[in-house]
Formats: C-alpha cells, sequence, structure tokens
C-alpha cells in the first residue's frame, strides 16, 4: 500500500484516508493509482461491508495535482482523465456503500471523488466547488456528469461555470452533502453510519445499489422492470429467509452474503 493513501480497518468498514496532506491530498497519478489499488483490495475482501474515504490534514482533497497536470500535452491530458474516470468508476461500482466524510477542501477532482461515493457526509468546514474554470481548465473525473445527476443541472452549471466554491450548509441545502457535522465529530459518525449499513442484509444493499445506478441512467420503464425482476431474484437468497424469519422470531439477523 502506497503511503499517499492508508486503508484500515474499523470491524466490517473499511476507512481508505488521502495522505497528501502538505498539497491538500493533490490527486496526483502517484495518488489516483494508490486509490485505485486499495478500492480492488476492498473489492476482493468479501469481509468489508462499508467504505469511509476521508483526507488527512485540512483537505478531502483540493483538486487534481496541477503542478503535475502544468506540462501534460493533449494526449497525455486525456489519459489523465481516463485514469481518474477508470479509478472513480471503481469505486462507483463497488458493491458496498461508499460514504465521504469530506473533512475540509473538496476542490476539483476532490469534490469529483467525493460524487463517486453513494453519500457525503462533511464537517462544517468543508468547502465545495468545480474551480477549473479559474485554471482555464474544465472539470476532468466526472464533475460535469455525476454532479449533475446529484445536484440538477442548474446548480451543476453554477457551480461548473463561476468556479466559486460552496460552503458545508449551502451543500447540505442543495443535496450535494446529506448531513453536516461539527469537524471532531465527522469521522465517528461516518463510522457508525457505515457500521449500521453493515449489519443489513449485504446481498440486498449490493443489489438496491445496482438497481439505483442501472435504473438512473434508463427510461422508468426500464427502472421499474429492473426493480421487479431483482425483487424477484433477491428471494432466491439464503439472507432474504433469514431477515424475514428474525424478524417474525423476533430476533436479530444472522445475514451470510449469500
Ligand atoms: N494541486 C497541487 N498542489 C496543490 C493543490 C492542487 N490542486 N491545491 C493545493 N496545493 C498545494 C499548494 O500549492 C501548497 O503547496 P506549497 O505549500 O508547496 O506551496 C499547499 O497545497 C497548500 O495550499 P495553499 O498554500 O494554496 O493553501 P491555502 O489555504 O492558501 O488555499 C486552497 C487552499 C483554496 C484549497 C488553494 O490551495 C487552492 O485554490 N487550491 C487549488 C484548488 C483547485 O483549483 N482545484 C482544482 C484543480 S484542477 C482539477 O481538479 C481538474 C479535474 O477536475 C481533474
Amino acid at each position: 500500500m502506497s503511503d499517499c493513501v492508508r486503508n484500515e480497518r474499523h470491524g466490517a468498514v473499511a476507512v481508505l484516508t488521502l495522505n497528501r496532506p502538505k498539497a491538500l491530498n493533490a490527486l496526483d497519478r502517484a495518488t489516483l493509482n494508490a486509490i485505485g489499488s486499495a478500492i480492488a483490495d476492498v473489492a476482493e475482501d468479501g469481509s468489508v461491508r462499508a467504505l469511509v474515504l476521508t483526507g488527512e490534514g485540512r483537505a478531502f482533497a483540493a483538486g487534481a495535482d496541477i503542478a503535475e497536470m502544468r506540462g501534460l500535452d493533449p494526449l497525455e491530458a486525456e489519459k489523465f482523465s481516463k485514469l481518474g474516470h477508470s479509478t472513480f468508476a471503481a469505486l462507483e461500482a463497488l458493491p458496498i456503500p461508499t460514504l465521504a466524510a469530506v473533512n475540509g477542501y473538496a476542490l476539483g477532482g476532490g469534490c469529483e471523488l467525493a460524487l463517486a461515493c453513494d453519500w457525503i457526509y462533511a464537517s462544517e468546514k468543508a468547502r465545495f466547488g468545480q474551480p477549473e474554470v479559474a485554471l482555464g481548465l474544465i472539470p476532468g473525473f466526472g464533475g460535469t456528469s455525476r454532479l449533475v445527476r446529484r445536484v440538477g443541472v442548474a446548480w451543476a452549471k453554477e457551480l461548473v461555470l463561476s468556479g466559486d466554491p460552496i460552503r458545508a450548509d449551502e451543500a447540505l441545502r442543495i443535496g450535494l452533502a446529506n448531513r453536516v457535522f461539527p469537524g471532531d465529530e465527522l469521522l465517528a459518525r461516518a463510522l457508525a453510519a457505515g457500521e449500521s449499513v453493515a449489519a443489513r442484509g449485504p446481498l440486498a444493499v449490493a443489489l438496491a445499489k445496482e438497481v439505483i445506478e442501472q435504473g438512473q441512467d434508463a427510461d422508468v420503464r426500464t427502472a421499474h422492470a429492473l426493480e421487479q425482476k431483482t425483487f424477484g431474484l433477491v428471494f432466491a437468497s439464503q439472507d432474504r429467509e433469514e431477515g424475514m424469519d428474525a424478524f417474525l422470531a423476533k430476533r436479530e439477523p444472522q445475514f451470510q452474503n449469500n
């Protein structure tokens, strides 16, 4: 494991911490590759039930690494964008809930990284934004697509076209952040959410996530049909039997992920 990303376990929850605090956790190629390899480790480890992603120091991530990007030619820049996209797509495709605990700046690629997580908890000190136009760039790691889906086209356009950051309370108001906490509570709250969801039926959680992801890109009839098929499919699982039996017997379920 590269030291620019720490991978720690808290029970069934994996915590990935971006660890380049002197550069405000700017995303260079090494850090993107380290995130990718940590995600692959999490995907391989069937005992991880939720993932929390956060940053060391005063930033979640202040964007793609501007010093590294400065010398790229157009083809190298496209390759860099593809690296960010493939890394974030792997994060989004994890079959477990992923939670960004945004402890400070989440700008540019940092905001896009948070957007690739299923939901976002923010510290009161967090700042969100897509400031790329201030550098003469456009977002390159999904800001023009995931941000639109998360907050709608009007807010996405204001954030991307103005380049101005917003505070945590505004991010909460527009639906970018799900919840806001005092900075010293953020990680504990994120871990508690991860632990709570880790106790749910893992197969059902994974399938529900997949149906939401696929359904939002489909027309509504296809999305409904996908839900109906998957609802039926889940009845083939032992976890479904266990969950319903446990409810009827007034006991806690023991899910086996099968
Ligand atoms: N890339 C590289 N280094 C960065 C960085 C970045 N995105 N953001 C901050 N740093 C570095 C600074 O260069 C500085 O390094 P030195 O100490 O060696 O000088 C260190 O982190 C601390 O930063 P500041 O001194 O600037 O701290 P500040 O508190 O005065 O300002 C900030 C904080 C407002 C976040 C400011 O650092 C900033 O504006 N950063 C850039 C934000 C940005 O433009 N992000 C978008 C990048 S482009 C992108 O992400 C494209 C994409 O979609 C793929």
